[in-house]
């Protein structure tokens, strides 16, 4: 016999719910942190007509998003933004197009294709972090968002078409980073208004959306994209076991799209938090650095060095922790009655999980606030099932994983091996949610030429 909905508990319905609502937009996480602190790890939270639930403890975030995915479609309003941005691809798409497409997506994206990636990918970020010094100095103080975003952009640009990005790179970051912004906002709004509406953002975002389409059709439209281990070349070979389907041009453009935006942005925010704290703790700094010189004696790393880099993948898994990319707004609604935490969930209920909480749980990870790698080393016991969930958890999980922790590791890899990292007078940051957990000023380090 499972419990009421109603006995579960939360804070009282005050105004149609409007002082939460005003509460999240103020500062989301601390809103989702106190929650768990006054009402425990399920808590109802009575919005205008919604029945949310907070998930905020790793086996609920465990039921809802692993054992009872078949029940769960992602909440209508995310998906919305995304798909006016993007197109129709396996970010929003649900059922059985979902399915295939992810079926078909997971050929290019096996830990096996990903390597074949690999040395795209060093040649993009050798010569981004070559160029990240003025020419001729030794040593300056660096804006590490800028850095890894346009390194990331180069990496995409040059895995998926094996072009040099350069200036393509710079103005594409921009581009996502607006349209990032603005589907953020938008988000919040019951529904979109038509972009040729003159709205402040509107003119923004049909600029940066023209900027973004553009490039990307101008590479599919280059015979030479698709040759070798392009990640488009792999995405031209997939075909459906079961059909034996290809993709369409529409839903390669499409998922070109989605490569830009679900896997740019959140690699360079991982490595922008992994920098800066990587650079104020130097015990840490050293050891990545000695690992990295003595597992490459200076070669160029690839994914045969990963397993020999322990420490390195653990400083970037610790900074994941305590940084997430996406921190919140894991979100999905039930499509029938389901039980969660013992209680009855009716359909149509919306559900968050919120990595930000749970990765910060002194039940689950011990002196939660401190940077310690050494929980990740491979003799350190794993955490709980669900209470690390940075890439997510389930059917849904990031379909780019596997490549994001390949790119990170080389990355950390080739900067350590040129570089010195050290905190500015500066002090680091607080984050800022956006759609992804962004530093609120610029986290600047001072880099130096080994
Ligand atoms: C540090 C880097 C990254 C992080 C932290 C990250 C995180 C995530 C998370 C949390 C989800 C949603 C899971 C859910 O809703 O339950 C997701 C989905 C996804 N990610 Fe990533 N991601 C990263 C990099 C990438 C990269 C590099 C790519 C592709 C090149 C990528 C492609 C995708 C796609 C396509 C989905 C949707 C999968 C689906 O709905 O079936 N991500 N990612």
């Amino acid at each position: 016999m499972s419990l009421p909905f109603d006995a579960i508990p939360g804070p009282p319905r005050r105004w149609w719910g409007l002082p939460l609502l005003r509460a999240m937009a103020r500062d989301y996480l601390g809103h989702c942190e106190a929650l768990q602190r006054r009402h425990g790890d399920l808590v109802r939270v009575p919005i205008l007509a919604e029945r949310t639930l907070d998930l905020f403890h790793p086996e609920l975030a465990r039921e809802a998003l692993v054992e009872q995915a078949d029940a769960l479609v992602r909440w209508r309003r995310g998906p919305e933004v995304f798909a006016e941005i993007s197109g129709q691809n396996v970010l929003v798409t649900e059922g059985d197009t979902w399915r295939r497409q992810r079926r078909l997506l997971m050929q290019a994206f096996t830990p096996r294709k990903v390597a074949g990636y690999a040395r795209l990918m060093t040649d993009a970020a050798a010569a981004g972090l070559d160029a990240a010094l003025p020419a001729g100095a030794d040593a300056a103080e660096v804006d590490m968002d800028a850095l890894f975003s346009g390194l990331a952009m180069d990496v995409i640009l040059h895995t998926l078409f094996g072009s040099a990005a350069g200036a393509d790179a710079r103005a594409s970051a921009a581009a996502v980073r607006r349209l990032g912004e603005i589907g953020f906002r938008e988000m919040f709004w019951p529904r979109t208004l038509p972009d040729w509406l003159p709205l402040p953002g509107k003119a923004a975002k049909r600029r940066a959306l023209r900027q973004l389409r553009g490039l990307i059709a101008g590479h599919l439209a280059r015979p030479e994209a698709a040759r070798g281990d392009t990640l488009l070349a792999m995405l031209r070979a997939v075909r459906d076991d079961e059909s034996g389907a290809a993709l369409a041009e529409q839903e390669i453009f499409d998922q070109c799209m989605i490569g830009f935006l679900a896997g740019h942005e959140t690699s360079a925010t991982a490595l922008t938090w992994w920098a800066a704290l990587l650079a104020r703790d130097e015990a840490a700094a050293a050891r990545a650095t000695d690992e990295v010189d003595r597992v490459l004696r200076g070669a160029v790393p690839g994914p045969e060095h990963v397993a020999a880099l322990p420490w390195l993948g653990a400083t970037l898994k610790e900074a994941m922790r305590l940084y997430p990319p996406i921190a919140a707004l894991m979100t999905r609604r039930t499509t029938r009655p389901i039980t969660l935490g013992g209680h009855a969930v009716p359909a149509r209920t919306l559900l968050r999980v919120t990595p930000w909480v749970l990765q910060r749980d002194a039940r689950f990870f011990a002196a939660p606030e401190r940077f310690d790698p050494a929980r990740f080393m491979p003799e350190a016991e794993p955490p709980a099932r669900g209470a690390y969930l940075p890439f997510g958890i389930g059917p849904r999980v990031c379909l780019g994983q596997h490549f994001a922790l390949l790119e990170m590791t080389l990355i950390g890899a080739l900067l350590l091996q040129r570089l010195r990292i050290t905190p500015t007078a500066e002090p680091l940051p607080p984050p800022r949610l956006h759609v992804t957990l962004r530093p609120r000023q610029a986290v600047r380090l001072r880099l130096q030429r080994r």
